[in-house]
């Protein structure tokens, strides 16, 4: 919430009151994820950007996909217009939410050079920055795993302090990921993020 409707909260908590129940019961027919949407393409008129953070954030728990939430933006094209929707983009791009990329939503998406493979011990994971996203990189025998440092819970970006043996363990709500597979071991109920990757000519490479 704005600190402006913070402050009105405290300043007129009365009117604010049935201004909030107004917006609550108008949503009541509605299902969770279209309330949210609809909500979410309302922060986008306004061009408020920490609500549309907020209920976006909101959305994607309450089970919508990045694929809908895309879609609710295009389909409000007539009334948000095409420069609204770069605005919104722009700020999920700069979110760095791994869901979102072209890979992700089954396009082709680029692939990026991560690391010299020479010296990389089977067994090790280490933790790369690469084109501005956070990777986790996992060499199992001759094979190899990249996963997204972004928590598939609320999107952390997860530090190497938090790998302990073969466990990472988000520092956010604590949900637990096997490194050498990416499954969530605990607690929560969604895998790391995976992107595929390819070695050429002593290079790891990886696309998203
Ligand atoms: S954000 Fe990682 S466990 Fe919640």
């Amino acid at each position: 919430m704005s600190d402006a409707l913070n402050y009105l909260v405290k300043a007129r908590p009365e009117a604010m009151g049935h201004y909030f129940a107004f917006l609550k019961d108008c949503g009541k027919q509605l299902d969770p994820k279209t309330r949210a949407l609809i909500s979410l393409i309302t922060k986008v008129h306004a061009q408020t950007e920490r609500g549309f953070r907020q209920y976006l954030g909101r959305a994607l728990r309450e089970g919508c996909t990045p694929a809908e939430v895309l879609d609710a933006l295009l389909m409000a094209f007539p009334a948000l217009g095409l420069a609204k929707i770069v605005w919104a983009v722009d700020i999920i791009l700069a979110m760095g939410l791994p869901a979102f990329q072209p890979a992700a939503l089954g396009a082709a998406g680029e692939w990026h050079d991560v690391l010299a493979t020479k010296g990389f011990k089977a067994g090790e994971t280490r933790r790369v920055e690469c084109d501005g996203r956070g990777l986790f990189v996992h060499r199992h025998g001759k094979g190899w795993r990249v996963f997204d440092s972004r928590c598939p819970h609320q999107t952390t970006d997860i530090p190497h302090l938090a790998l302990e043996g073969a466990t990472l363990t988000c520092p956010k709500h604590q949900w637990a990921f096997d490194i050498r597979t990416g499954a969530c071991i605990r607690i929560g109920d969604k895998a790391l993020t995976q992107w595929e990757c390819k070695v050429v000519k002593g290079r790891l490479m990886a696309r998203w």
